[in-house]
């Protein structure tokens, strides 16, 4: 008798990579003996912003997010960990002058690190000027993370680097929530795609986000992340959830400019708006009293 023949399907494919992606994830996690940050709680809200394709606006995005949690009553720290480019700086107006890469090897104290900026937001900076510093070691990294966890305050917001090094990956999954900004060109919604499956290849167990910069409407954000969001569920069997949109706006560059933040020099302009909802809706549409970490984590939880 002739063997029954099915028809391969390409749900079948699929399925068979979902399968084999979460064997790796399961793999992945069993080797990792060096403890990430979350094995060690930080006592308050960690997000780290970060994307796969560079310049889609995650420095933009983490600063004018820092300053409206900020707005809301949350005492908030912004450390940028772009270890090449780090220009967070530039947009805050902040000016450091020790970074923590001077508290890792020059025995400087991480409060020399540490610039409270006009709006109250604390600031630090892992390198002063570009591309000036070797790279980073294993041990070398897991202390800037450890770093990055004891700035002060109820929320800490990282601005990684573009892509999947291990830098990135390292400082996103020491956070509890990544917000993965892309804008709605494919290129940049496959180098999210490639974000999100590291972080899934890596064991990452927090909150992943994905937040739609530089659209022209409201639809086109939404049609690029239920794409992503599909292909997500589809190929990796992963949730992400949707942090929100900012419309491009040429308020944005003309504040950078100025080296400010858009949502300081123009307030009402669209993108400020945005990223105020964004702000809103990442902490559950409410402020929360200062020094209330566990209410704040229950309250993104509820969101996730
Ligand atoms: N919503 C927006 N509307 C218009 N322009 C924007 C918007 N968001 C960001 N930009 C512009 O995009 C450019 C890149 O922004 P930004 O430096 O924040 O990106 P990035 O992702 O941090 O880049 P990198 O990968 O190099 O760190 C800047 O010129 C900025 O003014
Ligand atoms: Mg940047």
């Amino acid at each position: 008798m002739k063997p029954k023949l099915r028809v391969r399907r390409a749900s079948d494919d699929a399925n068979d990579q979902a399968a084999g992606l979460r064997r790796m994830a399961r793999e992945h996690q069993a080797t990792q003996d060096a403890p990430t940050a979350r094995d060690v709680a930080r006592p308050g809200l960690t997000v780290a912003v970060t994307s796969g394709k560079g310049g889609v606006g995650k420095t933009n995005i983490a600063v004018n997010l820092s300053l409206c949690l900020q707005a809301r009553g949350l005492a908030t720290s912004l450390v940028d960990l772009d270890m090449g480019l780090a220009n967070a700086d530039l947009i805050l107006g902040a000016n450091p002058d020790c970074d923590l890469y001077d508290v890792l090897h020059r025995r400087r104290d991480l409060d020399d690190a540490i610039k409270q900026t006009e709006s109250g937001v604390h600031f630090a900076t892992a390198t002063v000027g570009a591309g000036s510093r070797n790279p980073l070691n294993d041990i070398e990294r897991a202390r800037m993370v450890d770093l990055a966890r004891r700035m002060p305050g109820d929320v800490c917001v990282l601005d990684c680097a573009a892509g999947i090094d291990s830098n990135v990956t390292a400082f996103a999954r020491s956070a509890d929530v990544v917000l993965v900004v892309t804008t709605p060109e494919p290129t940049a919604l496959t180098d999210a795609y490639a974000t999100v499956k590291t972080l899934f290849l890596e064991g990452y167990g927090g909150s992943v986000r994905v937040l739609v910069n530089m659209v022209e409407t409201r639809t086109e954000a939404r049609e690029a992340f239920e794409r992503l969001q599909q292909t997500c569920e589809k190929f990796l069997k992963f949730p992400i959830a949707d942090a929100g949109y900012v419309l491009h706006d040429t308020h944005v560059e003309l504040a950078v400019r100025q080296r400010s933040p858009v949502v300081m020099r123009y307030p009402r302009c669209s993108a400020s708006i945005c990223v105020t909802a964004i702000a809103a809706r990442l902490v559950g549409g409410r402020s929360v009293a200062r020094r209330a970490p566990d209410l704040l984590r229950r309250v993104v939880g509820m969101f996730v």
